[in-house]
């Protein structure tokens, strides 16, 4: 059987999408990217916001379509949308024939061998890591691959669907992390970036995130280790005394802030203020040289005033973000926020906010491009340009995208000296030196 998968969301998604295809590996069944001549599509889903499911819910009619002249192929939803919704999206959406959710994958060759009418598998478990699992990497550069090193969230933030989607946090054992980077580096990555919604809560018996990066760090020395997602409430000045010590550590670090007014961190349940949030910047920027930070920003949450926007306004420009990932606050139905708080921002008020934040951030990414210019940096090289191949990117340890030009033919996967020369509104340009 040939099986065709799409997946959506965050990186996760993307780690478990590998799972996934390791899995129907195993078992016999034929990974294909053209959706014409799958048994199986398989989409993999996010639930965070409502427009991410909107899309999803896009797809599912076109699959439907395709089902028109091919009433044999079956489609099944994974992910968090499967998790969320359950049997209820087999109701609402005729395309679809299997829903499993995020922990039930070990089941999907069975469940797809046996399907007489409609499936759903959505048992959620406190254990389950797939981590004697070596996932399959069918959709990477070869260069760099992320390695999850937890599951599930329990950390509630009010607005958040992940808790309720994903299960318990549970942390994998080092020695299974460490066995898996093996395997990779033994298959020629040089990257690798661990994973997780909070990296910094990783625990395995009282084994800490910090003490885990330096030993896969002091383990591949030759390998350049990233890791996302960072916790304000939990990221440790152990930590920046880690990265900072070890060269194949990147010097970037993801720090969602959300907001900038404490009455909204409150209300969203993040557990710092604004304060708390500065000392760590201002600890990271004078412990890491030529550190990048970026971060995530929601608009609009409920209670937001003109005045609080304002603080994030503020807090942003004295973090001065390299970059930023923003949005518009999306109510999801079964979260405290959903429950308790009135979503009050109307939604043009929201675009509006959001479109000033993105502005905000345009002019900060621009000028943290800017002091780049004349700057060498040690990049990793991906592969050629998107639009030529006498043209070369790669990302600095800062995990910026650099597009440069090379007098030699350079090997994948080799880190080189470039020069920044200039840039454009999504990369730095350079050549090497
Ligand atoms: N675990 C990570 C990322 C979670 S999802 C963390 O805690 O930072 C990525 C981002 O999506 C969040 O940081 C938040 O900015 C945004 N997000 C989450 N729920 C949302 C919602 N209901 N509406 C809009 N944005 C949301
Ligand atoms: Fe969601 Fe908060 Fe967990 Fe991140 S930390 S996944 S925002 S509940
Ligand atoms: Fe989306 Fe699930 Fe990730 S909700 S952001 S795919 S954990």
């Amino acid at each position: 059987m040939k099986y065709y998968i799409e997946t959506y969301g965050c990186q996760m998604n993307v780690a478990d999408s590998e799972v996934v295809a390791a899995i129907l590996k195993q078992h016999g069944f034929t990974l294909t990217n053209n959706i014409n001549e799958a048994d199986i599509i398989l989409v993999n889903t996010c639930s965070i916001r409502e427009n991410a499911e909107t899309r999803v819910r896009g797809r599912l009619k076109v699959f439907q379509q395709l089902k028109k002249n091919r009433p044999d192929i079956k489609i099944g939803v994974l992910g968090c949308m499967a998790e969320r919704l359950k049997e209820q999206l087999i109701k609402e959406e005729m395309a679809v024939d299997l829903v499993v959710g995020p922990d039930s994958y070990r089941t999907l060759p069975q469940i797809i061998e046996n399907l007489k009418e409609k499936a759903v598998e959505v048992d959620l478990s406190s254990t389950e890591t797939y981590e004697d699992i070596f996932p399959f990497h069918y959709d990477n550069n070869g260069i760099s691959a992320f390695v999850s090193i937890t599951r599930g969230c329990q950390n509630f933030c009010t607005y958040c669907i992940v808790p309720y989607v994903r299960g318990i946090e549970r942390s994998r054992s080092p020695e299974s992390i460490l066995k898996e980077i093996d395997k990779l580096v033994e298959n020629n990555f040089k990257e690798i970036i661990l994973i997780g919604q909070n990296v910094d809560s990783y625990n395995y018996n009282e084994f800490s995130f910090p003490q885990l990066l330096k030993l896969c760090a002091n383990s591949f020395p030759t390998v350049r280790f990233r890791f996302s997602t960072n916790h304000p409430k939990d990221m440790s000045q152990k930590l920046i005394e880690t990265i900072a010590e070890h060269n194949n550590i990147c010097k970037h670090i993801h720090l969602p802030v959300q907001s900038g007014s404490n009455k909204i961190l409150s209300l969203m349940n993040r557990g710092y203020t604004r304060e708390q949030y500065l000392d760590l910047i201002n600890s990271i920027k004078a412990n890491i040289t030529d550190v990048s930070i970026s971060t995530d920003i929601m608009v609009g949450f409920c209670g937001e005033t003109l005045e609080d926007h304002q603080q994030t306004l503020s807090l942003m420009k004295e973090v001065e973000y390299d970059f930023a990932f923003m949005f518009k606050y999306s109510e999801r139905s079964g979260t405290y926020a959903a429950k308790y708080l009135k979503d009050d921002v109307p939604e043009q008020e929201k675009i509006r906010r959001l479109n000033e934040v993105i502005a905000l951030q345009n002019s900060l990414s621009y000028q943290s491009k800017q002091k780049d210019i004349g700057k060498v940096y040690d990049v990793l090289v991906e592969g050629y340009s998107k639009k030529s191949k006498s043209q070369y990117m790669g990302r600095n340890s800062q995990n910026k995208v650099i597009v440069f030009t090379s007098d030699k033919p350079i090997e994948f996967g080799t880190i080189v000296k470039v020069k920044v020369e200039n840039f454009t509104s999504a990369t730095l340009l350079g050549k090497t030196v």
